[in-house]
């Protein structure tokens, strides 16, 4: 049976990687950019690696607003009859201060709430899937993220500009990321498998958007010298072990943090199931998305 997949983030570095090898297996790939001219250049990338974009379809969403989510949300379950794959796999590092129009700090917004929003919304197109994935793509920095009562989690979401660690913004919405998934499994693991993925070091355009800009023109001399394709894998390396969650036959561990295609030790943080419960409650009610509708059964 061809798949239905859902991919944020696609037309960059590995989300590029993972929409075509999607493709190459046949399934069917909805591709999230953020403009139509984006839409258009992933569709002639495609054809430029000669990858068939007959069975491609983009969406256009802005993950710094709720309210363009929540259409997209509503745009899929309007036509699609289920989802057999989601990778969460857009991010943004490091911007200088920015709170969205929602209210919210950009890399929680980006980086976790938005895509929160997105599987909550689709939960029941991916429970009609065939053996359904949810695969978020974190980071080895969620490894040392610390938030883990109602109120940092609140300061995080919310944190004003003469408390803004960029850093620390992104460690933490990487570590939500995998909090999400692990509590996710918990209370659908039955039906649907939940995943966060460290992807390694991977030489994309991350490094060189938001304070990232300043490194840009120093490190693409090094990077011509050869030292830092050394030192970074490819986003085809980066892009692997989401693709082994993706469609592997080998028992996946449900909520499981995984690199490297293995598992891996994740944060403590998200084996504490107070908190996990106490994060998605928040986040539904930042969403404007109600109640937990099931208690946790792993
Ligand atoms: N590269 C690494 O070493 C590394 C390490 C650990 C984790 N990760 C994670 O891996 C994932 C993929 O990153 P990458 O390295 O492939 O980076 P990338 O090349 O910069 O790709 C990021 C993607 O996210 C999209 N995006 C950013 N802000 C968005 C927004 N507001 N609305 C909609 N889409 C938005 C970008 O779209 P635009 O092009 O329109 O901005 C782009 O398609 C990220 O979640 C990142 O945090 C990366």
């Amino acid at each position: 049976m061809m798949k239905t997949s859902v991919v944020t983030g696609a037309n960059s570095g590995m989300g590029i990687v993972t929409v075509q090898k999607l493709l190459e297996r046949g399934d069917r790939v909805i591709a999230t950019v953020r403009s139509e001219k984006k839409a258009n250049l992933l569709v002639q990338l495609m054809r430029e690696h000669a990858v068939s974009d007959a069975r491609l379809e983009v969406e256009v969403v802005e993950l710094n607003q709720l309210s363009s989510v929540r259409r997209l949300a509503k745009r899929l379950t309007g036509r699609l009859d289920r989802i057999d794959c989601l990778i969460l796999n857009a991010g943004i590092m490091v911007p200088p201060y920015h709170l969205t129009q929602d209210g919210f700090e950009s890399q929680f917004q980006v980086n976790y709430l938005s895509h929160f929003l997105i599987v909550e919304s689709l939960l029941p197109l991916l429970e009609k899937g065939d053996d359904p994935r949810v695969i978020s793509i974190s980071s080895l920095a969620g490894e040392r993220g610390t938030v883990r009562t109602d109120i940092e989690l609140q300061a995080v979401a919310t944190v004003q500009k003469e408390h803004y660690s960029p850093m620390r913004s992104y460690r933490e919405s990487k570590l939500l990321q995998s909090v999400h998934m692990r509590e996710l499994a918990a209370v659908y693991g039955e039906k649907i498998t939940f995943t966060s993925v460290h992807p390694g070091i991977v030489n994309t355009d991350l490094f060189y958007r938001g304070k990232g800009k300043v490194l840009k023109p120093l490190l693409k001399p090094v990077a011509k010298l050869g030292y830092w394709s050394k030192k970074l894998s490819t986003p085809e390396e980066g892009a692997r072990t989401a693709l082994y969650l993706a469609t592997t036959s080998d028992p996946i561990q449900n909520g499981g943090y995984y690199a490297d295609e293995a598992l891996r030790t994740p944060n403590p943080i998200v084996e504490d199931a107070a908190f996990r419960k106490r994060a998605r409650e928040l986040s539904l009610m930042w969403c404007g998305l109600h109640r937990i509708e099931r208690e946790p059964s792993l």
